[in-house]
């Protein structure tokens, strides 16, 4: 018999490369989203690139009687990821209530579904936003939690907290946060991948998109900063390796492999990578010379962070396998077959 994992957000970017990872490792997967940043039609992907179309709920998991009602339908859930979460960091300084409520009662949905139906497992979408500017870099887990910048950052923050109380309270909950560095490119098929509403606030869309003339130019945000070349500097991770940590959690947890019924696990390549780079590296795969221009710097923004993985790459067996090149060249491939497709 399949294990089913719940994916929530499973039409999302993240999501639906976690689904594939789950599907192709034998594990059925039902997928719920409220469609609000992704199409249903991923779920039809997902099938195309598997062999297996996931079963996909339409539905705001803010909303408990509808959550009940599937958890009774569906009572052999074994473990949930979930993604399902607002994630624009200057729009949560707009609308910081709907991203509290967004983020938060879905999390205590979920939650408050695991006791009542006996499921056992959870993995929850965190950020390496919790660190702020850490001090120390490489980043570890055990790196001081700074005040959020963002009421989406402490939405992160205080979903984290929400998690590791429940399962201090509850005996059979185990929870799994992952600490995401920045996800980028596509899946190879270039079937799924990153598909932001209107004007991409992520660095890698705004490329690729500027790359295909949908934007006029992209603007860097800065090169004043104390890095090398002045731009900023981030730890991006294929998020086809991103996904494959989602199913390594999932048994992990699933095999009584876990060491503490609550763990965090940061999620990236160990490597820093500034602005610059990340562009030299779009233009060598794509042989397409960008438009930028640099301007002021973006508020809220990090100066440099990148993660220390060992501890993930110690317990859980992962690392990441793909170059930043190989990341943006799917990214891009994505971009390209999406466009000719809409
Ligand atoms: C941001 C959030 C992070 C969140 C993630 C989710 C902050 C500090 N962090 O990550 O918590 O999980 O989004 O989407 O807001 N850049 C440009 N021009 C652009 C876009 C970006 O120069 O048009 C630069 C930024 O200054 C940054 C880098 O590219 O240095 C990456 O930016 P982005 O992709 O937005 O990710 P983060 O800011 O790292």
């Amino acid at each position: 018999m399949k294990k089913k994992i719940l994916v929530t957000g499973g039409t999302g970017y993240i999501g639906s490369h976690t689904a594939v990872e789950l599907i192709e490792d034998g594990f059925e997967v039902v997928l719920i989203d409220n469609l609000h940043n992704s199409e249903a039609e991923v779920a039809e992907r997902i099938g195309k690139i598997t062999g297996t179309k996931p079963r996909l709920e339409v539905f705001d998991i803010c909303d408990r009687e509808k959550l009940n009602d599937f958890f009774q339908r569906n009572m052999d859930v074994s473990a949930i990821i979930h993604f399902a979460a607002y994630k624009a960091v200057g729009e949560s300084v707009s609308k910081p209530l709907d991203y509290y409520w967004n983020n938060l009662v879905s999390l205590i949905n979920i939650l408050e579904g695991m006791k009542d139906y006996a499921v056992p497992a959870i993995v929850f979408s965190s950020s390496c936003t919790v660190y702020g500017q850490p001090e120390k870099l490489p980043v570890t887990e055990d790196a001081p939690i700074q005040p959020a910048i963002s009421p989406y950052g402490n939405t992160k923050q205080i979903g984290e907290e929400i998690i590791r109380d429940t399962v201090a309270a509850n005996k059979n909950i185990r929870a799994v946060s992952l600490r995401y560095f920045n996800p980028i490119g596509a899946h190879k098929s270039a079937l799924i991948g990153e598909l932001p509403r209107g004007v991409p606030e992520n660095l890698v869309p705004f490329i690729t998109q500027t790359a295909l003339g949908l934007r006029d130019e992209l603007k860097i945000f800065g090169d004043d900063y104390d890095t090398p070349d002045g731009s900023c500097i981030r730890d991006y991770l294929h998020v086809v390796d991103l996904a494959k940590a989602h199913v390594i959690a999932v048994k992990r947890m699933l095999e009584n492999k876990n060491k503490h019924d609550y763990e965090v696990f940061n999620l990236g390549t160990g490597q820093g990578v500034s602005v610059l780079e990340a562009i030299k590296s779009f233009e060598r795969v794509s042989g397409i010379k960008l438009k930028y221009k640099i301007t002021g710097r973006r508020a809220g923004d990090i100066e440099k962070i990148w993660a220390d993985p060992s501890f993930a790459n110690r317990e859980l067996g992962w690392k990441t396998l793909s170059s930043l090149d190989e990341a943006m060249k799917t990214a891009w491939e994505w971009e390209k077959a999406v466009r000719k497709k809409n």
